[in-house]
């Protein structure tokens, strides 16, 4: 088979990046591109703070759907250790398709620099160069037409290799301007035309999910949060009780964010304020509900205590400055859970559940387990658990728990 490489850092990954690895593929009748993130390489920093396994995953995400067409999401570099140079990679690889014909894909401005590459003559050995032209032919940074097939020839002469010019100009995305204008975004609200032009959708919904790129503030451009002050103010409007309750959600929820990759900071915050309309008189939800305009449901008027989440959100918001729009959707959906949820919606329902001050549910290791292993799962035996017991109990079922738990229900039966 013939067998196209496009290695890089994909920090983020782009539409050039995919159109180059399809250009190749028709250009040079490929059997199929691999899309191969690097570790983290020898002579580049990776910038963004980044982990290698979220840009592992975003490019996963990035190129799955493009798979019929022949792209495939390599993981392979992924066992090396950070600093692995090309030639010991492309050795590794050659070794593990003897048979196949590898053609590297690299752009304009690296086969510039190929013969000062760490063994050039060794790549050359295993792989086929296939180089895509940048953008701004002619310019000072681009080469004219005639002058990269110069090049081209140059190298295939010196290494007795092929290699090959790529009829395209589609570097023309830069991952620095996506990077900066990631991290414009705040308070995790929506993105860019140039964000959704450019960023293949499973990856901008991972970088959406994680909160890659993005500068962390939860409240407005004036406020500053401080997390003692908060917690204090809401130490002052619990009873003692709930208040540890909600320091110990607020812990949990930090640990299940270091285990999903979520930025700790708004999960601590979500976590301290979930409950902070929950010593609130009840009559006084209708109130603050009506003048929020916010709708209550059949269900929540017959159980008002449901109620807290809703107005937990006001309150975040009003009285802690908090305009995340992750925060307040955690605290406002952290009883019933809703269909879809973010991940941060799912750390803080979870938490909430099997915080280690907890100890009636039945299940709760068993649960407490999958908290770590499979968010999505837990979450539905969570919701699965809630609605036998108030089924049990003959209690009022809200229609949201229900139908929060159709939505993990289907969505994991989908993906089996
Ligand atoms: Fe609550
Ligand atoms: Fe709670």
């Amino acid at each position: 088979m013939k067998i196209g490489i496009l290695g890089g850092t994909f920090n983020p990954i782009h539409i050039g990046h995919i159109n180059a690895a399809l250009s190749a593929k028709k250009q040079l009748q490929l059997d199929e591109v691999l899309i191969m993130p690097s570790g983290d390489p020898p002579h580049k920093a990776v910038n963004g703070h980044i982990t290698k396994n979220a840009r592992f995953e975003m490019t996963r995400r990035a190129v799955e759907p493009y798979e019929k067409e022949g792209l495939h999401f390599s993981d392979f570099e992924y066992s090396f250790s950070g600093d692995t140079y090309s030639y010991i990679i492309l050795h590794e690889l050659k070794k593990s398709r003897p048979d196949d014909e590898l053609w590297f894909i690299i752009g304009e401005d690296s086969l510039l620099t190929f013969q000062h590459w760490v063994k050039p003559d060794i790549i050359t050995k295993y792989v086929n160069l296939a180089v895509l032209p940048r953008k701004d032919e002619g310019t000072k940074r681009a080469l004219s037409k005639k002058e990269l097939e110069d090049k081209a020839s140059e190298v295939a002469g010196q290494f007795q290799t092929k290699v090959s010019v790529i009829d395209s100009e589609l570097f023309d995305v830069s991952s620095s301007f996506l990077r900066e204008e990631l991290s414009k975004r705040q308070f995790n609200d929506g993105f860019s035309d140039a964000l959704k032009n450019n960023i293949p959708s499973g990856a901008l919904s991972y970088i959406k999910e994680r909160r890659l790129y993005e500068e962390i503030r939860l409240t407005g451009p004036k406020d500053h949060f401080e997390f003692e002050d908060a917690r204090k103010k809401i130490k002052k409007s619990l009873s003692k009780k709930r208040y540890q309750h909600s320091l110990r959600v607020s812990d949990t929820a930090v640990a299940l964010a270091a285990r999903y990759s979520y930025p700790a900071f708004p999960a601590r915050v979500a976590g301290l304020l979930h409950d902070c309309a929950k010593d609130i008189p009840e009559k006084e939800y209708f109130s603050i509900l009506k003048e929020n305009k916010v709708d209550i449901t059949e269900a929540e008027r017959k159980a008002p205590y449901l109620l807290h989440a809703k107005v937990g959100a006001i309150i975040a918001k009003k009285e802690f400055g908090i305009i995340d729009a992750d925060i307040l959707s955690s605290i406002r959906t952290h009883t019933t859970g809703e269909p879809d949820m973010s991940l941060l919606q799912k750390i803080i329902f979870t938490a909430d559940y099997i915080e280690p001050g907890r100890d009636k549910a039945k299940r709760l290791d068993e649960i407490r387990e999958l908290a770590f292993s499979d968010l999505d799962i837990c979450v539905r035996e969570i919701l699965f658990d809630t609605l036998s017991y108030l089924d049990e109990t003959k209690s009022d079922i809200d229609p949201a728990t229900r139908e929060t738990y159709e939505f993990y229900r289907d969505k994991l039966r989908r993906e089996f």
